[in-house]
C-alpha cells in the first residue's frame, strides 16, 4: 500500500531514541537531576557525555550535550543539570516530569575517562557549579578506586545551596553497601570531598584556583603538593576556569592528556558560553 499516511493530531509523535524519566529532583532555582530509561544497547565509560534533548517546537530534535552522572554499572542515567531561563533546551526540559520522554543519542564521547591519564597515586577531581556531573560518574566507579590510592573532589560554586547535590552524592558514596562490598571495606575512606563556596559563607571557601595556588588545600587536608609524580587530575567548568586551571596544573608540572595520549590531567568544558 503506496497511499501516505496522514497522521492524526491526536496521537503523539514518537520521540527517536526517546527514554522514560524516572524521577526528577529540583535542587535550586537554576538546578535540577533527573533520571532516565538507559538504552540496553549503551556501553560508556564513566566520565562521558551524550547528547540529549526534546523535540523542539518545529518538529525537530534540540540536542545538547549532557555529562552522564551516573556510573557505567547503573541501569538507570542520572544528569544534573542548569535551568537556563531562555535557554532553548533547559527552559523546557526543566518541567519534565517522571513518565516523560527524552531524546537520547546513545553515542558516549569524552575526555575525562581514566583512561586518559597515566598511573598515579591521586586523583584530583577539579569542578565548578555543574561542571560535578562528570565526577558523580567517576566517584560511583569502582575503577576509580582500583587505580587510585586517594580521590579528592573539589567542588566550588557561589553558595552553599549550589553543593547540596554533591554533599548528599558523597554522603550517599560512603553508605553504599554495593559500592563497599565491591571495593572492600574502607575504600570510602580513600574519597575526599573539599565543596567550597565563593559568595556566601561556608566552613571552607574559596576558588579551587585560588585554594592550590596559596597551598590551603593542601594544608587543610594535610596532604603534599600537586606533583606530576603522584597526582592525576579532570577539570571541569566554563571556559574561563579550565584556562586558569591549565595553567595552575602547568604550574605544579603536570601535562594536559588525551585518550589517545595519556599524560597528568584532562580537561572538557561544562558548557559553551560566555566563560570568559
Ligand atoms: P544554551 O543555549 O545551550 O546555553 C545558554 C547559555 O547558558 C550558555 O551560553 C551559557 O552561558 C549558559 N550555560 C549553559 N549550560 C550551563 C551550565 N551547565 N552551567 C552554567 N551555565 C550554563 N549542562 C548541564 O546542565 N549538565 C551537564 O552535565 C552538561 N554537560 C555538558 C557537557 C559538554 C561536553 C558540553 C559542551 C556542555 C554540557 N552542558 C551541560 C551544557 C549543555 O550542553 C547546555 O548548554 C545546557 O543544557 C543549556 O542548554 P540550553 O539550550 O537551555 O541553553
Ligand atoms: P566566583 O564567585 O569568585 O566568580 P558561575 O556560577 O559564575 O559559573 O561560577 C561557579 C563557581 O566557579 C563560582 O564559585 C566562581 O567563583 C567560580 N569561578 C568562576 N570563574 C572561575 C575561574 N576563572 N577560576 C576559578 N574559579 C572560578
Amino acid at each position: 500500500d503506496q497511499r501516505p499516511v496522514t497522521q492524526t493530531a491526536a496521537k503523539p509523535a514518537t520521540l527517536p531514541d526517546a527514554q522514560t524519566v524516572t524521577e526528577v529532583k529540583h535542587w535550586t532555582d537554576r538546578l535540577f537531576s533527573f533520571r532516565v530509561t538507559r538504552p540496553a544497547s549503551l556501553r560508556f565509560r564513566s566520565g562521558e557525555f551524550v547528547m540529549i534533548g526534546l523535540l523542539g517546537d518545529n518538529g525537530k530534535p534540540l540536542l545538547r550535550a549532557y555529562s552522564i552522572a551516573s556510573p557505567a554499572w547503573d541501569d538507570e542515567l542520572e544528569f544534573y543539570s542548569i535551568k537556563v531561563p531562555d535557554g532553548p533546551l533547559t527552559s523546557k526540559l526543566q518541567h519534565i516530569q517522571p513518565g516523560d520522554e527524552i531524546i537520547l543519542r546513545p553515542k558516549p564521547v569524552g575526555t575525562l575517562v581514566l583512561d586518559a591519564l597515566l598511573p598515579g597515586q591521586r586523583l584530583w577531581f577539579f569542578a565548578t557549579g555543574t561542571g560535578i556531573a562528570p565526577f558523580a560518574s567517576l566517584m560511583r566507579d569502582p575503577d576509580t578506586y582500583a587505580r587510585y590510592d586517594q580521590i579528592v573532589m573539589m567542588h566550588t560554586c557561589r553558595d552553599v545551596a549550589e553543593l547540596e547535590y554533591g554533599h548528599q552524592l558523597v554522603d550517599s558514596i560512603r553508605q553504599d553497601e554495593m559500592l563497599a562490598e565491591l571495593m572492600g571495606e574502607g575504600f570510602a575512606d580513600k574519597l575526599i570531598y573539599y565543596p567550597t563556596t565563593t559568595r556566601e559563607d561556608s566552613d571552607t571557601m574559596g576558588r579551587i584556583t585560588d585554594n592550590l595556588v596559596s597551598g590551603k588545600v593542601f594544608a587543610d587536608l594535610g596532604i603534599p603538593p600537586l606533583s606530576p609524580e603522584t597526582d592525576r587530575g579532570m577539570v571541569c567548568g566554563s571556559l574561563a576556569f579550565n584556562t586558569d586551571m591549565k595553567t595552575v596544573l602547568e604550574g605544579f608540572g603536570l601535562e594536559e592528556g588525551a585518550n589517545s595520549d595519556p599524560r597528568h590531567y584532562v580537561v572538557e568544558k561544562a558548557f559553551v558560553g560566555d566563560g570568559v
